[in-house]
């Protein structure tokens, strides 16, 4: 719970924390322009959170320890904050986020997905918020899976929040403008105001796409 950010890794962290107020764009506004302080609304864990967790469980899922190349896929960076719905601050609140590979893959057992798995991917990994409730990790843009025959599911980012103060969250993050977002099964369920607080627009910095998911506790 009390881990901090990888130090090596801290240059990446420092750099992604330095982006401002993204601005909507969409059909729906994106997570970071929602009026603040508003619990996240929750969602399933869905099937696949880790039975077994990596060596390397540091904020940066594109590269494994001990492997030479970095994972496949478009590589982005996610950063936010965690809030409470006072709109304070939660430092030291743990973040995990696991999700699928760049072929649709998850790195999970009961994953029946005949896709190809990415030995180079982390698939989970966990930060800690600073002072100022910030997390971020690098990792790459996840791709659609079939959930079944008649539903793929889009490219989405799994969460959970854990604080001391706080009821434990656990939700998905959403890529905004995907095709796949409106007919998702989990994500229509969602009156549009909750859809909203899910979706994320992503914008290049440095040439890297980068996108903000505020969280607010409970
Ligand atoms: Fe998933």
């Amino acid at each position: 719970m009390n881990e901090n950010f990888n130090p090596s890794r801290r240059s990446f962290v420092k750099g992604a924390l330095v982006l401002g107020t993204v601005v909507a764009a969409e059909f729906l506004k994106p997570a970071s322009v929602i009026a603040a302080c508003v619990p996240t609304p929750p969602e399933t864990a869905g099937p696949f959170y880790p039975v077994s967790f990596p060596v390397d469980n540091d904020n940066d899922l594109t590269f494994v320890k001990n492997q030479s190349q970095k994972a496949q896929g478009e590589i982005i960076w996610v950063q936010g904050r965690v809030q409470d719905e006072a709109c304070q601050p939660v430092p030291g609140a743990l973040v995990e986020i696991w999700q699928a590979c760049a072929t649709g893959r998850y790195n999970h057992p009961e994953d029946t997905n005949p896709a190809a798995l990415d030995p180079n991917f982390q698939y989970w990994g966990k930060a800690t918020t600073n002072e100022k409730g910030e997390y971020a990790f690098k990792t790459i843009k996840p791709g659609s899976y079939p959930a079944n025959w008649f539903w793929t599911r889009p490219p989405h980012i799994h969460f959970t929040v854990h604080s001391r103060s706080h009821s434990p969250l656990t939700t998905q993050m959403y890529f905004a403008g995907e095709p796949l977002n409106p007919k998702d099964r989990l994500f229509r369920d969602h009156p549009p105001e909750e859809q909203a607080q899910c979706l994320v627009d992503f914008r290049k910095v440095k040439n890297v796409p980068m996108g903000t998911f505020n969280l607010t506790l409970k």
